[in-house]
């Protein structure tokens, strides 16, 4: 079954993929973007663009008027450090841009809204890794509390207007069009300063493990969530979905495969660790795989050829 989805964010990088997937299964795709750090280049052709805030009135009226079977919300201010030195600014497009284009999706009887939350950080440090979604919650950042807060609208605002709501919690995604100045993106960071012949930095011993899914497999996750049959839940969790491969890999190990994968030999350069770093992240994709029929497909030996022949083309 397909319908008319709006992707908020799809001028980014995993909204911009989940466009792409949306159209491939005949979905009929609106695309809105502030271009604030996404590219008009990439919203798939096919899509209808709109450029607007999704703080603002347009937003809102967009959904209320647009005839939306989903809204598939992916915009957000997504750097850990933003939100720390302006937790104002994270929470007012965090938190009260979702929940006026919740107010719209109401408004305009949407009947199912995915909502991109994020594993890597609603957790905290979690004491079982691979983690599952009934893990307790502790987020460290203001970026970390947005998404929370964002998860706990979601249902609230669910339950009061009548749509379906899902959360996909991801963890760290890699592919092309990530941009290496994002601080999330640490693949994209490795891949550029190699394509760059310089020094790849590793801060604290280097022993600190991610879990990294290929944009593609989240994408096709995102499709998969739309219409899925899932829980009207009474807690966060029940309607809750880790996008992930659960497999860990080091900061060092992940360097080591980088050079290999380019033909490089990678130099390392030693920093002192961050605070409020994650010792170990990776979570569990058990339900995804039971309720949703996902699993991650592409090995990261297989996504990284990908991402690097796309900087050499034109991600510099
Ligand atoms: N990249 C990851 O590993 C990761 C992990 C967990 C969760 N997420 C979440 O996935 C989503 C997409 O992240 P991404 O890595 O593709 O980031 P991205 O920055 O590439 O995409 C976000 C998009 O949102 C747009 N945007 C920002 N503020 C906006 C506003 N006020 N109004 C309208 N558009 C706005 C930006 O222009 C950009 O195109 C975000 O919600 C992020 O928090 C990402």
């Amino acid at each position: 079954m397909s319908g008319r989805v709006l992707v908020t964010g799809g001028a980014g990088f995993i909204g911009s993929h989940i466009a792409q997937a949306y159209l491939a299964e005949d979905w009929e795709v609106v695309v809105l973007d502030d271009l604030s750090r996404g590219k008009r280049h990439n919203v798939p052709s096919g899509a209808h663009f709109v450029q607007a805030d999704i703080r603002s009135p347009e937003a809102r009226q967009l959904l209320a008027g647009g005839g939306f079977t989903v809204l598939n919300h992916h915009a957000a201010q997504i750097d850990v450090r933003v939100s720390v030195d302006e937790p104002a600014l994270d929470a007012a497009i965090n938190v009260v841009g979702l929940v006026n284009l919740l107010d719209g999706a109401g408004a305009g009887g949407v009947r199912r809204v995915v909502f991109a939350s994020s594993g890597g950080v609603v957790y905290g440090d979690p004491e079982v890794v691979p983690t599952p979604e009934t893990a307790p919650k502790s987020p460290i950042s203001p970026y970390g509390v947005s998404k929370l807060a964002g998860e706990y609208y979601l249902r609230a605002l669910a339950a009061l207007r009548g749509f379906e709501a899902v959360a996909m919690r991801y963890a760290n995604v890699f592919g092309p069009r990530q941009d290496p100045k994002s601080e999330a993106g640490v693949v994209s960071i490795f891949v550029s300063r190699l394509l760059e012949d310089r020094p790849l930095t590793v801060f604290g011993n280097g022993l600190q493990t991610r879990d990294y899914v290929f944009v593609r497999d989240v994408a096709r996750a995102n499709v998969l969530a739309s219409t899925a049959a899932v829980p009207a839940g009474s807690d966060i969790d029940d309607t809750a979905f880790n996008i992930a491969t659960a497999v860990q890999t080091n900061v060092l190990e992940l360097a080591e495969i980088v050079g290999r994968v380019m033909g490089r030999k990678p130099q390392i350069e030693l920093a002192p660790a961050r605070a409020g770093e994650l010792f170990r992240s990776s979570l569990d994709v058990s339900k995804a795989r039971r309720m949703l029929g996902w699993k991650p497909e592409v090995r990261f030996d297989d996504g990284l050829p990908e991402l690097v022949d796309w900087f050499r083309k034109e991600g510099r």
